[in-house]
């Protein structure tokens, strides 16, 4: 029953503060992918400019398919692990060629596109596609290394199998699109490094708070 009141909770905190970012007004799948790719390694403001340049000039996945690499380069231009870029693209071919431009919406086609790892097919399952599937970034971990008080490196097999099995203990089932996001805004703009525990919606259930520990958690990883 506590997870369901975090869970509403936590969803109540999202739509009334969320970002308007530009891959949420449709939640395209398109959309939601190269935002995701453009994201790692990639601050937000900065993650925005580059998108809507990049989806001015290459609406939909067959544009991209049909760019050369060099044009796909000079959008990707100054955002760095060019990588990204070079698997996008050729995601972006495979797309036409074997899922007829229309992007897979099955978690095992998703997550077997080059530049797509299990947060990434996660991340476009549940918020393009409304599956029930967590995606699990820092942010979540950072939140629910808090929340559970965590005492080892979230980085830790068994702590990475604990985070996500809270994760899909807490998500709400249908509202995995609203949850995920929900949970990573909330680590991007609350329980950030610097947490700001007097905004946040949930800190009723935060044990790290209780204990006067928040900035303890999440325990760095060894070096
Ligand atoms: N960072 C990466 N993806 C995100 C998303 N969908 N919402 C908020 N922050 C994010």
């Amino acid at each position: 029953h506590d997870h369901s009141v975090f869970s509403a909770t936590l969803l109540d905190w999202f739509d009334a503060h969320k970002r308007p970012l530009p891959w949420r007004t449709d939640y395209q799948p398109y959309h939601v992918w190269i935002s995701e790719i453009m994201l790692q390694q990639t601050q937000m403001e900065r993650g925005v400019d580059y998108f809507l340049r990049w989806t001015d000039r290459l609406p939909d996945i067959a544009a991209v398919a049909a760019a050369s690499e060099d044009e796909v380069l000079k959008l990707w231009e100054g955002l760095g692990y060019y990588s990204r870029v070079r698997n996008l693209h050729k995601a972006a071919r495979i797309i036409m060629e074997r899922h007829g431009g229309v992007f897979p919406d099955d978690i095992a086609s998703i997550r077997a596109l080059p530049g797509i790892g299990d947060y990434t097919a996660g991340a476009i399952a549940s918020i393009a596609f409304g599956q029930d599937v967590v995606c699990v970034d820092a942010n979540v971990e950072r939140v629910i290394a808090r929340v559970c008080d965590m005492d080892s490196p979230v980085k830790q097999k068994e702590n990475m199998a604990f985070i996500r099995a809270t994760a899909e203990s807490l998500l709400p089932s249908g509202k995995a699109r609203e949850f995920n996001q929900a949970m990573m805004e909330l680590g991007a703009l609350v329980c950030s490094k610097k947490a700001r525990c007097e905004s946040c919606p949930v800190s009723r259930w935060c044990e790290a708070l209780h204990l006067g520990i928040v900035q303890e958690r999440p325990v760095p990883a060894p070096r």
